[in-house]
């Protein structure tokens, strides 16, 4: 069902600061910061040729994020993203097999404007999982 490894997330309390260490400490390619209000983050990614990595910092009141970076306060791996060539059939799959899907089950448009939902980290190995439509 997944295909390819997308991005590797990181919540970051200073997304400036976060930048800076890829793209000056580790001479890496840095996006520029994109706000996503629809998800409560601005974003950078960070191109590593195979894979990306995503720096996420809280946007807003209710930053899905927040309560991760007041866990962890030096920020964190918070999620990983996989590839699938449908996300309704992928998610209609997921749930016949016990899988819980979070939000309203429904798609949102993710940071590239394609669908992304996320899956319960309960229900994999204590990883959160968000599904991109190719
Ligand atoms: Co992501």
């Amino acid at each position: 069902m997944i295909g390819k490894l997308n991005h590797v997330a990181f919540a970051v309390p200073d997304l400036n600061a976060a930048a800076a260490v890829y793209r000056d400490t580790l001479g890496a390619r840095v996006s520029e910061a994109e706000a996503l209000p629809e998800h409560g983050v601005t974003v950078v990614f960070v191109d590593l040729g195979n894979t990306r990595v995503e720096l996420m910092e809280p946007l807003g009141e209710d930053s899905p994020i927040t309560g991760f970076l007041e866990k962890n306060p030096t920020g964190g791996m918070h999620h990983v993203c996989y590839e699938v060539d449908d996300i309704i059939a992928a998610r209609d799959k997921l749930k016949d097999q016990g899988v819980r899907v979070l939000g309203d089950g429904e798609p949102k448009t993710g940071a590239h404007g394609k669908p992304v939902l996320f899956l319960h980290p309960k229900d994999f190995a204590g990883t959160l999982i968000e599904l991109e439509q190719a």
